[in-house]
């Protein structure tokens, strides 16, 4: 178990947001709905009643980039699979599946100071239960929808805090876990759009994308975005 404390708030705009006030090491916020939950790449995150919406700091600078969001995916989905029952798998570079669809997001964003960086903050929401809005319900689900056990969010919390903390190297089960290896996407980079295969993710959780004309490309999640076809 964890040594780290949680502060529960029934409703805030964003747990990313709200973690940014909070100066004492080592805090979780979790809300129990978000007003103005945030995606990647500026999108909304829908955060009703019924899912687990959670930040932290984190501090350490061994791990960076793709690969903390890549060791928060691994920690998620060891505590979802232990709590739920569920197996899951994860897309990269920040989304775990079940049953075909998206049952968590992760946001990882920096906070700077100056020109250095102070804490990069997690932010995970995971749908737990309860009806997800219209526009979702194709490519979303929740654990009640997949047959798991829904646990309690701070529970759940709690064990993706604790998965988190002391993971090991994680690169290979990263990998392992992905759902899009060997699977043919459509790559969006920038104003760019073309289909590569998904070959597999390298030691610092960049995806290699094979070309339809053999050559290989390494992307990280800041370069590119993919979607699976078909
Ligand atoms: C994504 O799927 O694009 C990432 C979603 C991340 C959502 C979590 S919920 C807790 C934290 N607070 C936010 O506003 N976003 C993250």
């Amino acid at each position: 178990m964890t040594d780290r404390k949680v502060i529960h708030l029934s409703e805030t705009d964003s747990t990313n947001k709200y973690i940014r006030t909070v100066e004492e090491p080592g805090v979780c916020v979790i809300a129990d709905r978000q007003t103005g939950g945030r995606g990647r790449r500026g999108r909304t995150f829908e955060s009703p009643e019924g899912g687990l919406y959670m930040s932290f700091k984190c501090r350490s600078a061994d791990v960076t980039g793709d690969r903390l969001t890549a060791k928060a995916a691994v920690a998620v989905s060891h505590a979802v699979e232990k709590l739920t029952g569920l197996c899951t798998g994860i897309k990269w570079v920040n989304d775990i599946y079940a049953e075909g669809k998206k049952l968590c997001g992760i946001l990882a964003e920096g906070v700077w100071k100056g020109d250095s960086l102070d804490c990069i903050i997690m932010g995970i929401g995971v749908n737990l239960r309860g009806a997800l809005p219209d526009s979702l319900k194709d490519i979303a689900t929740t654990v009640e929808e997949c047959g798991g056990v829904v646990p309690a969010p701070e529970d759940l919390a709690l064990e993706i805090l604790s998965e988190f903390d002391s993971l090991g190297e994680f690169c290979d089960e990263y990998r392992e876990r992905q759902i899009l290896i060997g699977k043919e996407v459509t790559v969006h980079r920038g104003d760019e759009v073309y289909t590569a295969v998904a070959e597999t993710t390298d030691g610092e959780c960049r995806m290699v994308l094979r070309l339809p004309d053999g050559r290989r490309i390494t992307a990280d999640s800041g370069e590119v975005s993919l979607r699976i076809n078909g």
